[in-house]
């Protein structure tokens, strides 16, 4: 491996650590899953060399080198019905990316790809690949543990844990063992979040006293707290008043210095306002109702898709003639 090692380094597993995978067991309570247990002894496994990507698929975006980051064909299905077929794109580092289209066009059903969170649906069945840093995620030998650490998710309604501030920042780094101070860790994670002067003289008292905008940043600030490399955020701002969603946004302009950022949002001036790149899926409408597939149209950048789309479905979806 080469360069990507760095960042995807302890997401594999030691063989030798599969029996006692702690990484396996579901979140007690959505959105936990960034807040993992144990960490296993982790070292790279062999085999997982960064194998060159062949683009299978003409939405593929090649501009893009060094991507966190790859599908190829990646596809999901629920029970055997098949939700979104053949995703390939690529993800670049240290920008935002955003998920586009109508509802039930699979959006949330790749972004959960990215930290495997589809592994906590029985039914849902993934197909295709998704490499991280060159490494393939849904090989045999990944510690879930380490992908949620590194790849952090935040969802659409805030969902602190019934504690205080500061322990719910601390309890990730906590069960992860994280060296050094606590109390600086969570001062670090609450100033990253623009949080840390709001809450500062109140960090013992119970989060679910914040506004709905404050929950939203201590839930992003729980998610820096175990220094993730990747965000993802599926519609994390549509519960959210207008000042609140602003805030949010400076905070993802802030962040992409740091972390590449995932966004999942049906809220296109958002994707136009916030985004570097953005993919648009559509439902494909089968000849049933039960038919409806998601599909990848286009994928590019921002500006580009939003001002000279290659797809006339895309051009139709910007310009407000459906969705
Ligand atoms: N947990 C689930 N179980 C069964 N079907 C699901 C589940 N999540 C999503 N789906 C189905 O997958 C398709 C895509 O859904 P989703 O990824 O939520 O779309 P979006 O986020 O774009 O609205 C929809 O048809 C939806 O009904
Ligand atoms: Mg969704």
């Amino acid at each position: 491996m080469d360069h990507d090692d760095r960042s995807a380094r302890g997401i594999v597993r030691d063989v030798s650590d599969v029996d006692r995978d702690p990484g396996l067991n579901p979140p007690s309570e959505p959105g936990a899953a960034d807040v993992p247990g144990q960490v296993p002894a982790v070292s790279l496994g062999q085999g997982h060399s960064s194998v060159p990507v062949v683009a299978n698929h003409d939405v593929v975006d090649d501009e893009i080198d060094d991507p966190v980051f790859v599908t190829e064909k990646l596809s999901v299905s629920y029970g055997g019905a098949p939700a979104v077929l053949d995703v390939s794109l690529r993800v670049p580092q240290k920008q935002i990316t955003a998920f586009i289209g109508p509802s039930g066009c699979g959006k949330s059903t790749i972004i959960r790809c990215f930290n495997r969170m589809n592994d906590l649906i029985p039914m849902a069945h993934v197909e295709g690949m998704v490499r991280y840093h060159g490494v393939d995620l849904y090989g045999g030998d990944i510690d879930s543990v380490q992908v949620r650490k590194r790849i952090g998710m935040v969802f659409q309604k805030p969902n602190p844990f019934p504690k205080s501030i500061y322990d719910n920042i601390a309890f990730g780094p906590k069960v992860l063992g994280m060296k050094g101070s606590m109390e600086q860790i969570v001062e670090q994670a609450l100033r990253r979040a623009s949080l840390w002067d709001d809450v500062k003289d109140r960090l013992d008292d119970n989060a679910f006293g914040m506004s709905g905008g404050q929950q939203q940043r201590l839930c992003i600030a729980r998610a820096l707290a175990t220094n993730p490399d990747v965000l993802l955020m599926d519609e994390p701002c549509s519960a959210l008043d207008p000042i609140s969603t602003g805030r949010i946004e400076d905070l993802m302009h802030e962040l992409k210095e740091t972390v590449s950022i995932v966004i999942v949002t049906h809220n296109m001036q958002q994707a136009a306002r916030v985004s570097d790149r953005t993919a648009f899926f559509i439902v494909d409408m089968g000849s049933s109702e039960e038919a409806r597939i998601g599909r990848l149209v286009e994928y590019g950048p921002t500006d580009r898709i939003f001002t000279n789309p290659h797809d006339i479905r895309t051009e139709e979806y910007v310009s407000g003639k459906f969705g």
